[in-house]
């Protein structure tokens, strides 16, 4: 397991070409591979979860070829997929596991999906409960958690009225609904990143997106899904940590580069412009259906806030990093509605509480989220990632103001979404 030691930085300065983004890789590979015909995807994520999905397509006789961040996929068609000779491997990847469960359920085969002990924990009755309704026949262990065996069979449309705003139930039952012989509606909570529906309409698929109701024409000729090639666009939750970084450090500039800025993914720079960041955004431009730009941070006061309500689904994997900034904030921050916290990689509530009291943060954990006291000078301590690549990244963000020496343990869960992080980190400290 890595150890990495950081100290405080005098400075933070520099620019970051952020890696691809984690849920679009996923979703290039995944939708490609059931498309008519082959695509290229440049900027893919080369951390560990989107390797798995790869390895996990490739199990179903899809052809991938990748050169560093390059990939041609030979799409096989929605029908087109082959029955694996083992078990699936989704390594750490809840996207890989869900959205693939959506996608097998509705095949000629049967497979069995699982994963690492922390995948085996997270629940997946969220998705076997509402793909058993379309008929598919899922089985978990327990109360619905992996490894999944999944019993494919024809399926039928119908609708669905989303209980959490999650966008893996969600892709995984527009994936799901694309093999079934009716029209499928989710009505619900359809709040969360909507990459899926960017890709599906790219894709030359019949989907109608509307704020309250998503609808979706299973394809009634086979030309489709047409493949989509595609530059994945830098990925703001790996971004966050530069903007989180900058903004806490009384010595800093830092500008992340082609970051995607598709509003559903936002909602970390709108809390640190509130908070009273310094954000410029320039060089606005296009990476296949997303919008991107730079975006550049500087050092300032930062003030305590309320994080709650529709804004959560907007930065839920960034508020481990955003703690940080709060115990830096002159005031209090609360965090709540954000008890999805819970069944992440960690229970990230617990972690986070764990590891940013061990640097003197005062933090406190509540049912549904976080109330940090702010004001904090935070002090280097040993820490520990409890093998979840975020709060790896997070604590490394918080080491950077921190008085004296951390020492981040298993930091290398870091390489799940950002395998460059920690040569990242030594350029901003150099320059
Ligand atoms: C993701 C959706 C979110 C997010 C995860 C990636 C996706 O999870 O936390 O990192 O790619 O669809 P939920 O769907 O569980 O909210």
């Amino acid at each position: 397991m890595t150890t990495i030691t950081l100290s405080a930085a005098r400075r933070l300065r520099g620019t970051i070409a952020v890696p691809g983004d984690k849920s679009i890789s996923h979703r290039a590979i995944i939708f490609n591979a059931i498309a008519e015909g082959n695509a290229r995807i440049s900027h893919f994520l080369t951390g560990a979860d989107c390797l798995s999905t790869i390895r996990c397509v490739e199990a179903l006789g899809v052809r991938v070829e990748r050169t560093g961040d390059e990939v041609r996929i030979f799409g096989r068609g929605l029908r087109g997929l082959r029955a694996p000779a083992g078990v699936l491997d989704c390594g750490n990847s809840g996207t890989t596991i869900r959205l693939l469960t959506g996608l097998l359920a509705g095949q000629a085969f049967s497979t069995t999906l699982t994963g690492d002990a922390s995948l085996q924990r997270r629940p997946m009755r969220r998705v076997i409960k509402p793909l058993r309704q379309l008929g598919a026949v899922v089985e978990g262990t327990g109360d619905g958690y992996a490894p999944l065996m999944i019993y494919g069979q024809p399926l039928h449309g119908g609708s669905y009225d989303l209980p959490v705003a999650s966008a893996q139930v969600k892709s995984a039952l527009l994936l799901a609904g694309l093999l079934g012989d009716a029209p499928l509606i989710l009505t619900g909570q359809l709040a969360s990143r909507d990459h899926t529906e960017r890709l599906f309409t790219a894709m030359g698929l019949d989907i109608k997106v509307a704020a309250d109701r998503i609808t979706l024409f299973p394809p009634s000729h086979p030309v489709f899904p047409y493949p989509v090639s595609l530059r994945v666009p830098g990925d703001p939750s790996s971004a966050a940590f530069w903007w989180v970084a900058a903004a806490i450090h009384p010595d800093a500039e830092i500008t992340t580069t082609g970051v995607c800025l598709n509003p559903t993914r936002t909602g970390a720079l709108d809390v640190l412009r509130a908070m009273g960041a310094q954000i410029a955004i320039t060089n606005r431009g296009q990476a296949g259906e997303e919008p991107t730009g730079d975006v550049t941070v500087r050092g300032a006061g930062l003030r305590g806030l309320r994080i709650d309500g529709p804004l959560i689904p907007r930065l839920i994997d960034e508020l481990p990093v955003l703690a940080v900034a709060a115990a830096h904030a002159v005031g209090e921050t609360v965090i709540a509605d954000a008890a999805e916290l819970r069944v992440k990689e960690s229970d990230r509530i617990a972690t986070v509480v764990r590891e940013l009291r061990a640097m003197g943060a005062p933090i406190d954990p509540t049912v549904d989220g976080l109330i940090i006291g702010g004001g904090g000078e935070l002090h280097g301590a040993p820490v520990h990632s409890h093998g979840d690549h975020r709060l790896a990244m997070a604590l490394a963000v918080a080491a950077l103001t921190a008085e004296g020496t951390t020492v981040i343990n298993d930091a290398g869960a870091a390489d799940v979404s950002y395998p460059a992080f920690w040569e990242d980190v030594q350029s901003l400290i150099g320059t």
